[in-house]
């Protein structure tokens, strides 16, 4: 007998959101001391969206998520659990995820919040697929939304012109397809290298307060090198096993969508495991680093521009704030 166990878990729909206002670099030269020349040529970033200041991150979670679902031909009515990652969540609490159940008018389902930063939409991925196959559900939306520009230090250059907001939604759904939709994933962290990419206040360790205002502590901070170096080691070898437990090789893979954070890194990807520029998409150039967001919205756009067909495999690949990687092999449904 074939119990949910043994079903496929395929991505039935997808939807993105960017919100329409547009930054570009020269708009920053203005801010802080950069050039779109320096902005350019170290990241890739020519422009990025930048969300309304009445807009939160469940608005834009529930655009997109209305969109996956009128792309998956369901209603929001046949989704049975909503999975939100995002480190810019509208508040601590109630969760993103019930706020978007909220406007989509869901009535009661699980509904929460993953924090793992850029990885977070295949960790959630891989959190709903296994609920799937508990056989309770059947419809699971997941998104990966931002609004990043809440707690960047739009005075600090070195960071407040790499990121930027949107979101990417998908619905996870059992199909009776063999073989097909979600092959695997893998998670991993390693919290020693947690300082290298963080905020440091608004947790119980530093609560708001007027010093900690003072002393900038509600923004991001990174060490950009050493993420930068960690960010090249990981997603390779990330590929590497995957391909390894697959038995599969690079050049069977017609589709690799890295995080988007800086095209010197997934240049270097490409040349060290040797896969050309064309078989992975990059859309960084105009939305720049949107953390949670940033898979789901080349995957969307990847599939809109016809690069993944059906019995495609397809390798997503996220490293982030954590640090966390996550990496996970697809084969298009059908
Ligand atoms: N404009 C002009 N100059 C700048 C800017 C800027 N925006 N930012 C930094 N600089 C200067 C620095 O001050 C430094 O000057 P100095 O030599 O006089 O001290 C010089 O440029 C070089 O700075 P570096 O930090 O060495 O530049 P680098 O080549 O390493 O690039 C960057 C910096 C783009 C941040 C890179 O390290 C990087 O992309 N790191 C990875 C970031 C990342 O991938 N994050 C993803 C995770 S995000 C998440 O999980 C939420």
């Amino acid at each position: 007998m074939n119990t949910a166990m043994d079903s496929s878990i395929i991505i039935k729909g997808i939807g993105a959101y960017t919100p329409d206002r547009v930054l570009t670099n020269s708009d920053l030269a203005h801010m802080v001391d950069t050039s779109d020349e320096w902005i350019q040529s170290r990241t890739g970033i020519k422009e990025r969206r930048i969300a309304a200041d009445n807009e939160s991150c469940s608005d834009m979670a529930t655009k997109a998520a209305e969109k996956a679902i009128k792309n998956a031909g369901l209603t929001a009515q046949d989704i049975d659990m909503i999975i939100v990652a995002t480190i810019t969540p509208d508040m601590p609490f109630p969760s993103t995820a019930c706020l978007v159940q909220k406007q989509l008018g869901i009535s009661p389902i699980p509904c929460f919040d993953v924090e793992a930063a850029c990885s977070g939409f295949l960790y959630i991925l891989d959190i709903a697929s296994s609920m799937l196959k508990t056989g309770n559900y059947k419809n699971a939306l997941i998104i990966g939304a931002e609004k990043l520009s809440s707690i960047l230090d739009w005075e600090d250059r070195s960071t407040c012109v790499l990121f930027g907001d949107g979101a990417g939604a998908a619905v996870l759904s059992i199909s009776d397809c063999a073989n097909v939709g979600i092959i695997g994933t893998r998670l991993a962290a390693n919290g020693n290298d947690a300082k290298i990419l963080y905020m440091p206040g608004g947790g119980s360790t530093c609560p708001a307060s007027v010093q900690s205002i003072n002393d900038r502590q509600h923004y991001l901070k990174m060490l950009g090198k050493e993420v930068f170096k960690s960010a090249v080691k990981v997603m390779e070898q990330s590929t590497i096993d995957m391909l390894r437990e697959y038995n599969l090789n690079a050049d069977e893979i017609s589709c690799f969508i890295p995080h988007q954070a800086n095209i010197r890194i997934i240049e270097s990807f490409s040349t060290r495991m040797k896969i050309p520029m064309e078989r992975i998409p990059v859309n960084l150039d105009r939305y720049g680093n949107t953390s949670a967001a940033s898979i789901p919205l080349a995957l969307d756009e990847a599939l809109n521009n016809n690069k993944i067909k059906n019995g495609d495999y397809v390798l997503m690949i996220a490293f982030g704030a954590g640090l966390t990687w996550a990496s996970t092999l697809l084969k298009w449904h059908c």
